[in-house]
């Protein structure tokens, strides 16, 4: 049972250090150099964690990273699952479970992400208010277990419109180009054809994106607070402007873009 699973996750970890995180974050593709400013005061490999998928990307790394970012008790997740990696919805959203019951008021996520908005241009920080679920699957489904959440959770309020709105605060102090967007999650893991962005902007998408749609929709029914600020890794629209995106020019331009997201995660933490 998920539910068994879970505590015996936990169990693990609190058997290795008594650090209490208040908030936790997930690290996207090309952000993981944040681990960099954390006071760490233990690490614990996913592999060692009973029930935690393994790591395959390359560019992540897969471990949990306790301890103080400004101030604050955190736990930093240095790699990520994505359902195109072969994962089920359950596995990629598990160590979100897992940040819950070890405490987080806050979830914190980051991602690399493609904008469907002309106005939103590569390198761009962009804080998410809202998302449309594309995924085919969702990791809700199945026999609800009531001490985990609700069987219907509503997804009204589901982005922390005052961490948002501080945050295009923060960016504008220091210039940053910001803005809030809705995020589209589609599964991957190919990029989209041009008539799909086309489309995805149509129905109002601002960002899209192969993650995130998941762990948002687990810590909404496990009722934790929710900040999603993505790094435009690509531009997608209009089409007369799209042009062919690897692999390694999204690891190279959200790189780029980390300081930006590390000072405005920071300074959101400091203040909350
Ligand atoms: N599409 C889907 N996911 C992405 C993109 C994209 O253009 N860029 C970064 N992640």
């Amino acid at each position: 049972m998920l539910y068994e699973q879970i505590q015996e996750a936990v169990q693990f970890i609190q058997s290795q250090t008594d650090f209490k995180p208040k908030h936790g974050i997930i690290l996207g593709t090309g952000l993981g150099n944040l681990t960099d400013d954390i006071e760490i005061i233990a690490e614990i490999s996913y592999k060692d964690i009973p029930h935690f998928p393994e790591a395959t990307v390359e560019s992540h790394k897969g471990k949990l990273v306790f301890g103080h970012l400004a101030g604050k008790a955190i736990v930093a997740m240095a790699g990520r699952f994505h359902y195109y990696e072969g994962y089920s919805m359950k596995q990629v959203t598990f160590p979100v479970r897992v940040l819950k019951f070890l405490g987080i008021e806050y979830l914190f996520i980051s991602n690399a992400a493609g904008s469907t908005n002309g106005d939103i241009l590569t390198g761009d920080i962009v804080f998410v208010k809202d998302h449309v679920n594309l995924q085919p699957e969702n990791p809700l489904r199945g026999v609800n277990d009531e001490r985990l959440g609700v069987r219907f959770p509503d997804m009204m309020h589901t982005y922390d419109t005052k961490l948002n709105a501080l945050a295009l605060v923060i960016a504008k102090q220091q210039n940053i180009r910001a803005h809030e967007g809705v995020y589209v999650g589609l599964q991957g893991p190919n990029l989209e054809t041009p008539s799909e962005y086309q489309f995805l902007h149509r129905i109002g998408g601002d960002l899209v994106g192969m993650s995130t749609v998941p762990e948002v929709l687990v810590a909404r029914h496990a009722g934790l607070k929710i900040f999603v600020v993505s790094v435009v890794s690509n531009q997608c629209y209009p089409l007369e402007i799209l042009t062919e995106t690897t692999l390694e020019e999204v690891i190279e331009t959200v790189t780029e873009a980390e300081p930006k997201v590390r000072y405005i995660v920071k300074e959101l933490l400091q203040q909350i």
